[in-house]
Order: structure tokens, then C-alpha cells, then sequence
């Protein structure tokens, strides 16, 4: 796998952000992104089985599986994933596995754990994309799909000029106005077994993409109730 890491924002300052987004996240962030977030349900659900939600939040998308597909969560945030909990007692979530505090770059799963990997509006809050993506590729199966909706930067124009300018106020916010398809399309022709399989616009105003990368070999589509798996050790587990 590559390594191409641009260390462009910090871990300490996306837990700050996102321990003050937490209260208030769902309100601001739920009807906006809502589209995009259905469309990854439905891309991971083509593969179904294991399925790993990275970045996963509040949980909003965790009720809108199908309860054939067995979830786990992990996000760097604990007043995110503390949300998330209240979400899976409040919905009876029985196919939701577990949620850990963990980083997206240093996942404590064995490799080939999950059907699919599933980060949205993540990867531009990372400190180092590529080597998150990596690790994604290491954790998911053969025959499996990562599966992320994430903001595409403008190539150019005054959008370009725009993301760049608001560029330093956004990492205080916790994530990157301005991050290219380039990136995503680069780090899969240099990832061995990787292969970008779909981009597609997704609102608000075609900003972000769903991109889906399957990782070559397995069978392909994968059965929805294969055996269960052991648990990694994490930070901190708020549900097992
Ligand atoms: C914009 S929110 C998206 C949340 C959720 N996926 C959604 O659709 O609403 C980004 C999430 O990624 C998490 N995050 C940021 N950096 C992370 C990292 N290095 N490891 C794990 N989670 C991270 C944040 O804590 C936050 O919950």
C-alpha cells in the first residue's frame, strides 16, 4: 500500500472540534448530508455482511441498515460516539456490534475483518488521507468495497480560490475545504489490489462524491451472515 501523507491538521484539533460540534451536530449537519449518507447505505448493502463505519459519529446513518448487516463504529471522538450510543439504545440497534474510540489511521482490527469499510464526510478530517486509506484497505476483505462520501475540492476557478482562502479557518472547524479527486484517484493507481470503481456528485451543490474502491480477489459479493469475528482491543469500548 502507499503512503503519500500530507499531515495537514491535527488529531488534537478535530477531538476539540468535534467535542463542541456534539451537542449540536445532528441539528446542523443531519438534513444537509442525509442524501449522501443513503446512497453509501445503499452502496454498502450491495456487499452487505460485516460492515465498519468509520468516523461514524452520531451514528445517524446506523438505523437506516438493513438488519441483515452486522455494524461496528469507530470514531476519535467520544462525545460523537457517546451520541451514537444513546442512538443504537434508543433504536434497539441488535445488528450494531460495537462502537470503539479509535483512529482511522491506526485501526486495531486484523486485516481482511470487514466486507466493507464505510467513512463519510471523514477523509478530509484525517490528518494523513492516504495512509487512513491504507489502512481501510488493509482491514477490508478480498472481494470487499470501501465505500466514502467526502468533499471534492474545485480543480479550479473561484471555488478553488474560495476553499483555499477559507482553508485555515476550516481545519479549526476540523476538517479541509479544499482536498482534490486527484488525491483519491492517485492513491488508488499506486495501492496494490485497489481499484476505484465509481465517482459520483453528491449534494449539497454536487461539493462532495461518493467514491467506491473494491479491493480485488475474495468472491465477490459477499454472504450477509458470515461467522462472527473476535473484537479488537480499543481506547476505550462504549459498547460490546
Ligand atoms: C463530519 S463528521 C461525519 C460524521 C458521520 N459520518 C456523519 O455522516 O454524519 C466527521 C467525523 O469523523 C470523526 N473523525 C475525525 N478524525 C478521525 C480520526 N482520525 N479517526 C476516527 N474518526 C475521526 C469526527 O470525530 C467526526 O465524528
Amino acid at each position: 500500500m502507499t503512503s503519500l501523507s500530507h499531515a495537514e491538521l491535527d488529531n488534537q484539533t478535530v477531538t476539540k472540534a468535534y467535542a463542541r460540534w456534539a451537542p449540536v451536530y445532528d441539528l446542523v449537519f443531519g438534513a444537509v448530508f442525509e442524501r449522501g449518507r443513503h446512497a453509501a447505505i445503499a452502496a454498502a448493502e450491495r456487499v452487505g455482511g460485516r460492515i465498519l463505519e468509520v468516523g461514524v459519529g452520531t451514528g445517524l446513518s446506523l438505523p437506516h441498515y438493513s438488519s441483515d448487516c452486522r455494524l461496528c463504529g469507530v470514531d476519535i471522538s467520544e462525545p460523537m460516539l457517546r451520541k451514537a450510543q444513546d442512538r443504537v439504545s434508543e433504536f434497539g440497534l441488535s445488528n450494531v456490534e460495537g462502537l470503539w474510540v479509535m483512529d482511522a489511521e491506526h485501526l486495531s482490527f486484523p486485516d481482511d475483518s470487514f466486507d466493507v469499510i464505510v467513512a463519510q464526510y471523514v477523509i478530509t478530517t484525517v490528518p494523513n488521507p492516504e495512509a487512513t486509506l491504507d489502512e481501510f484497505a488493509r482491514v477490508v476483505k478480498p472481494g470487499g468495497e470501501i465505500v466514502l462520501v467526502s468533499r471534492v475540492g474545485a480543480e479550479a476557478g473561484l471555488r478553488r480560490a474560495l476553499e483555499h482562502w477559507f482553508a485555515p479557518a476550516a481545519r479549526k472547524l476540523g476538517w479541509r475545504t479544499e482536498f482534490s479527486f486527484e488525491r483519491y484517484a492517485r492513491w488508488a493507481e499506486q495501492s496494490s489490489g485497489m481499484r476505484l470503481v465509481e465517482r459520483r456528485a453528491m449534494p449539497p451543490l454536487g461539493h462532495f462524491s461518493l467514491i467506491r474502491f473494491a479491493k480485488e480477489g475474495g468472491t465477490g459479493r459477499v454472504r450477509a451472515n458470515s461467522a462472527p469475528e473476535t473484537y479488537p482491543a480499543a481506547r476505550a469500548a462504549i459498547r460490546t
